[in-house]
């Protein structure tokens, strides 16, 4: 387990270094993850959506075959953001990372810490020479939006994220041979 470590971007704008700590998730922060994992589904308007249990992602995130990687933000020693990626694989341009969720905690909006997340997944895509971080973003979400094109994201809306799931999934699941 790597020592936490604190962002220094280097940017005259970064909150002050003291503040603000970001880390590795570990184990134990599974019910802390899933406690800010179901506050951003509520912000998205989705609050039942989530029935990840706090024994699921533990397993998931830090098991013997982790499926994803987590950073968490502490402002002061609280708990005050997220963010979840993990492997993206590009047959055009190789490995990416996907970010699954990035998340402020309300109180601590407008501090830089978002920023700061990003700037953290960021400097890891480009540490393991990723080519790129893809993610998505809800259409009536206009300060993330902001912030993203502030940061010089593209947006493909030529491209219609899709889901095949449920009984959908099971039908089609049955036609395999
Ligand atoms: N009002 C409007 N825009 C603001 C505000 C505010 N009060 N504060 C910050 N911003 C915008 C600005 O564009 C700012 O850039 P600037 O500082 O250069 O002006 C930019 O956001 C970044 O500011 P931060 O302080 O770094 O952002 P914050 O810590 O608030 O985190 C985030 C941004 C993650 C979008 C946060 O607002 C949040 O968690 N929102 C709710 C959940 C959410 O939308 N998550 C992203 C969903 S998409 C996904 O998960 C992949």
């Amino acid at each position: 387990m790597p020592d936490p470590f604190t962002l220094r971007t280097g940017d005259p704008r970064s909150p002050p270094l003291k503040m603000l700590l970001i880390r590795p998730a570990i184990a134990n922060d599974a019910a802390l993850l899933l406690a800010m994992i179901r506050e951003l589904a509520k912000f998205e308007r989705a609050p039942d959506m989530v029935t990840n249990t706090e024994e699921e992602l533990a397993r998931d995130g830090f098991g013997d075959n982790p499926k994803f990687r987590a950073l968490i933000a502490e402002w002061n020693g609280q708990p005050a953001g997220y963010a979840i990626f993990f492997d993206y694989y590009s047959t055009w341009a190789g490995p990416g990372l996907y970010l699954e969720d990035v998340f402020v905690r309300e109180t601590f909006r407008g501090r830089g810490i978002g920023s700061a997340l990003m700037a953290e997944v960021a400097r890891i895509a480009v540490e393991e020479r990723r080519y790129g971080i893809h993610w998505s973003v809800l259409d009536w979400n206009e300060r993330a939006i902001e912030l993203y094109k502030a940061l010089g994201a593209e947006f493909r809306d030529w491209w219609r994220p899709v889901l095949l799931s449920g009984e959908a999934l099971q039908r089609l699941a049955e036609k395999a041979k």
